[in-house]
């Protein structure tokens, strides 16, 4: 087990690699713990749960909205939690979303903890404190930023995990080795097999050092003024996709990286080779969808992207493998780009 400690302003947050989930029982409080999942979670691993009342969400991205936050809030109410409760979410990126959101503005904010149930949850999602909900075609609208006290990621709980929701995790782990971890690539890139069979030890590996290099990220910028905003990669064009064709997290983010090596590639920041390298990464597992929305649909998406300043936008470019800038380009030249190289 490898313990990852990330400190920020008045917070210290524990993510616990290799972990075994079931253990979670001893980081709670003796009582005033209530569970929030989801149905697919519940019905896998409920009966291995806590001892505390269970609060079970619908699966998917439909139940990130206020109306959801604000129903479990009334349940919270109603089962008594005040400000000493303390909100588990045992769960893949949306009910981490979902609960740390509510714990975060509950009472002014409540403890919680994490079990991260999905690799795309324990990569990424759980880890640097951001919670929130949609807001009609915008994604993460509302929402705080607020570390959990600890996120447990067992590659075990992984193993029942449907093998698109796996991939759409693995998507996320390449981003991470694409913009900061050289050694993490290489490993992905000759591991193949044992990715495949979800080998524990090598999941251990990687989802450390893809915390790792999280970690240090948002222990130096946690609001993403500056640094953090390299996490990004790949998501400017990736979130048109995920919003517009409702296709899985990894999935968007995967094209959107591909979109983004040859828009570095046309910058002159990347050889063709390393280009190829990255690009053929995400094809070898057929995490590379095809970007076929029209210039107007991308043009609308990158307009109401949170992320955009003005008519700027800051566009993250990869220098090389494990290298990253974000520079603030006009949105113009991105859907410039966009129109170059779509699949027509
Ligand atoms: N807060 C952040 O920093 C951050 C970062 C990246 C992504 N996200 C968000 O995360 C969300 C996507 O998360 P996700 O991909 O984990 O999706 P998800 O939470 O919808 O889970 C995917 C599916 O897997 C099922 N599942 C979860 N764990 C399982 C298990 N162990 N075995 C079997 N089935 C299981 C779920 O029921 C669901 O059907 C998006 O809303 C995205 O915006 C947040």
């Amino acid at each position: 087990m490898e313990k990852i400690t990330i400190n920020t302003p008045g917070y210290t947050s524990d993510i616990l690699v290799g972990e075994k989930w079931e253990t979670v029982s001893e980081l709670l409080p003796q009582e005033d713990t209530i569970i929030i999942t989801d149905h697919n979670v519940k019905k896998i691993y409920g009966g291995l749960f806590p001892e505390a009342p269970v609060l079970s969400l619908a699966p998917g991205e439909g139940s990130k909205k206020i109306e959801i936050v604000e129903d479990l809030a009334r349940q919270l109410l109603d089962a008594g939690i005040d400000r000493a409760g303390f909100v588990l979410a045992i769960g893949g990126g949306v009910v981490c979303d979902v609960a740390g959101f509510l714990a975060s503005i509950y009472m002014r904010g409540i403890r919680c903890g994490y079990v991260a149930s999905t690799l795309l949850a324990q990569v990424d999602a759980s880890t640097g404190g951001k919670n929130g909900v949609n807001l009609r075609d915008t994604k993460n609208m509302l929402g705080t930023i607020r570390q959990p006290e600890f996120v447990i990621c067992d590659p075990a709980i992984l193993l029942t995990l449907p093998e698109q929701e796996y991939l759409s995790g693995l998507a996320e782990l390449i981003k991470t080795a694409i913009i900061g971890d050289k050694e993490l690539f290489e490993i992905i890139e000759s591991s193949f097999d044992k990715i495949e069979a979800r080998d524990s030890d090598l999941l251990t590996t990687l989802v450390a050092k893809s915390v790792k290099f999280k970690g240090m990220v948002v222990s130096r910028d946690e609001k993403e003024i500056g640094l953090r905003r390299i996490l990004n990669f790949g998501h400017t064009f990736g979130h048109a996709v995920e919003l517009q064709k409702g296709i899985k997290h990894g999935f968007a983010v995967a094209s959107g990286m591909v979109l983004a090596a040859e828009f570095s590639f046309e910058k002159g920041y990347i050889s063709i080779e390393e280009k190829t390298r990255m690009i053929d990464l995400l094809k070898r597992f057929k995490l590379a969808t095809r970007f076929d929305l029209t210039d107007e649909q991308m043009k609308d998406l990158v307009f109401h992207d949170k992320k955009k300043t003005g008519t700027d936008i800051h566009f993250v470019f990869t220098h090389g493998i494990g290298k990253a800038t974000v520079e603030k380009i006009p949105v113009d030249e991105a859907l410039f780009f966009y129109n170059k190289f779509r699949d027509k």
